[in-house]
């Protein structure tokens, strides 16, 4: 296993408010990208703005603005996001940065010097929307005669002049790529379905338009701009530095470790991408998941009915942590999930305040109470200390194989069983009994408990960084020490260590009245 870890989210079309819908992604991504640097990896945690195409470019003249007057305004309101929801990403990528603009142009010219680029002429349907093309037999009738697309978007004929990649060439090096292990491709129903459109016939792909300005040029044929997908995708090789292969940062980084992106642009990331890369000689990602979708109370999220959820609402009403977990652990990750209130209030009072807030809430209140607010004396250990010691020094291997899958669902159910477990501990041993019949006990049984507290704050990080940042410090864990390397034997609890007041983590979640509700 290589020890560099280079995450992407998708670049996010910046004429749309930054809804759940994106959160999600990249909260996928900071928490691979947590556990990761957590676990001694080399990390690298991209996202970004999408910011030319048609589309973008009709957003910013429908809001009086120049392209790049209107991209420099709403590109910020994707890093605002980033900061509400305390992402991680150590870049932050615009398309329309220089950096890009030179990655793209040597691309190009990469792919045209490999015989890979034509110029030919493009008569067919396209989709502004999605920014994609799409053929006759993909489409439905829709209102006044409108050709619709399979995502739903409004197809409009298009007749110019157009550079095409030969992607017709590659659909046997693209079918022995999904073959290779590790699977490309995930989930495997995902997987299939890219088999399969690529085993139907590839057509060659129309890499430039003529009709409007809002791009990158094509070298030495500036008419062009580049087909809006070309740019984005190249973003991920860009923020690796690419065009210089020889860089350390390149070396290091590529080939991605993983592209996370939505179900609805799978074929771009697992067909397109990798087809590009090959025909440049460069190596294709390790791997591109494509998650689910959120609908809100069971409906689609569309800004047309007015129920998209604006994440920055969701963690002002939730609090962050409450809103990380329950968007990972509600849904088996790639499936799509329904976001309702009734969902997450069940998962923070359930899970949060009841589960994980409560176990060490008990032990931390016992030991401030009943051991001098010290870290207790272990003395020998009994097989019932063992056996919940080694449950959780079993999780970093279980959790390592499911955040190798990206399966965060499965993680946190291996946290919480390992929660269940230690509470199931606590009320076996009855520390608070033993404290008049056998303080030397209680002290043992305490310690244990903590310990398991300990290892369980360590591995939430990812997942509710603030909480387990609390936790740890109650537990006064030094800042050094909080890495998975620290779960070891050697860094145990330290007896007679002083500990803070404990304060509750997770606040229950109480409903008013009707129609009103808030924290406790
Ligand atoms: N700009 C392109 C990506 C280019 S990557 C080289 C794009 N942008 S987007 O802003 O429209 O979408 C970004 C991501 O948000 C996609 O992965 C998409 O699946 C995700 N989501 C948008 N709505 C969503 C939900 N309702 N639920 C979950 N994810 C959704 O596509």
């Amino acid at each position: 296993m290589r020890d560099s870890y280079y995450i992407t989210t998708p670049i996010y079309y910046v004429n749309d408010s930054p809804h759940v819908g994106h959160a999600y992604t990249t909260l996928a991504c900071d928490v691979l990208a947590r556990f990761m640097r957590l676990d001694g990896r080399k990390v690298k945690f991209l996202t970004g703005t999408d910011e030319h195409g048609q589309k973008i470019e009709k957003s910013a003249r429908a809001a009086g603005m120049e392209p790049q007057e209107f991209t420099d305004k709403v590109s910020q309101n994707f890093r605002d996001l980033a900061k509400a929801m305390d992402f991680s990403n150590d870049d932050f990528i615009r398309t329309t940065e220089a950096r890009h603009v030179r990655s793209c142009q040597a691309l190009w010219r990469r792919l045209k010097e490999n015989d890979q680029i034509y110029l030919g002429g493009y008569a067919g349907w396209y989709a502004v929307a999605d920014e994609a093309f799409y053929d006759e037999d993909e489409l439905t009738p829709g209102p006044g005669g409108k050709k619709i697309a399979p995502s739903g978007a409004e197809c409009e004929w298009v007749e110019e002049p157009s550079y095409f990649f030969k992607l017709s060439e590659w659909q046997d090096r693209l079918l022995a790529y999904y073959d290779r292990t590790p699977c490309p491709v995930a989930p495997e129903t995902r997987r299939n379905e890219v088999v399969s459109f690529v085993k139907s016939g590839l057509k060659d792909l129309s890499v430039s338009r003529t009709t409007f300005k809002w791009g990158i040029p094509v070298p030495d044929d500036p008419a062009h701009v580049m087909y809006v997908w070309l740019d984005a995708l190249t973003n991920y090789i860009t923020a690796a530095g690419y065009p210089d292969v020889d860089s350390a940062d390149y070396r290091t980084f590529w080939p991605a470790s993983l592209h996370m992106v939505g179900k609805d642009i799978l074929r771009f990331h697992a067909v397109y991408w990798p087809a590009f890369l090959m025909a440049a000689g460069l190596e294709p990602p390790q791997r591109v998941f494509a998650h689910g979708w959120w609908t809100n109370e069971g409906q689609k999220i569309s800004k047309r009915l007015g129920n998209v959820i604006d994440p920055h609402d969701l963690v002002a009403k939730y609090g962050l942590d409450q809103v990380r977990y329950f968007l990972l652990r509600e849904v088996p990750f790639g499936n799509d999930g329904d976001f309702s209130h009734r969902a997450i209030v069940n998962r923070i009072n359930g899970d949060l305040a009841n589960g994980f807030g409560n176990l060490a809430q008990r032990v931390l209140k016992m030991i401030n109470s009943s051991c001098d607010g010290k870290v207790p004396q272990p003395g020998s250990l009994t097989l019932e200390d063992d056996a919940l010691l080694a449950t959780a020094r079993g999780l970093l291997d279980s959790l390592r194989k499911d955040i190798a899958q990206q399966a965060f669902h499965k993680a946190l159910d291996a946290l919480w069983q390992a929660i269940g477990a230690g509470d199931r501990y606590v009320n076996e041993q009855t520390p608070w009994s033993l404290k008049k019949t056998d303080p030397a006990r209680m002290n043992t049984v305490l310690y244990v408990a903590a310990d398991v507290v300990r290892h369980l704050a360590i591995l939430a990080q990812p997942f509710v960084p603030h909480a387990s940042a609390r936790l740890l410090d109650f537990l006064a864990v030094p800042g050094d020490r909080r890495t998975f390397a620290a779960l070891g034997t050697a860094d145990m609890l330290r007896p007679g260590t002083a500990l803070p007041a404990p304060e509750g983590l997770f606040p229950r979640y109480i409903e008013i009245a009707e129609g009103a509700a808030g924290r406790s």
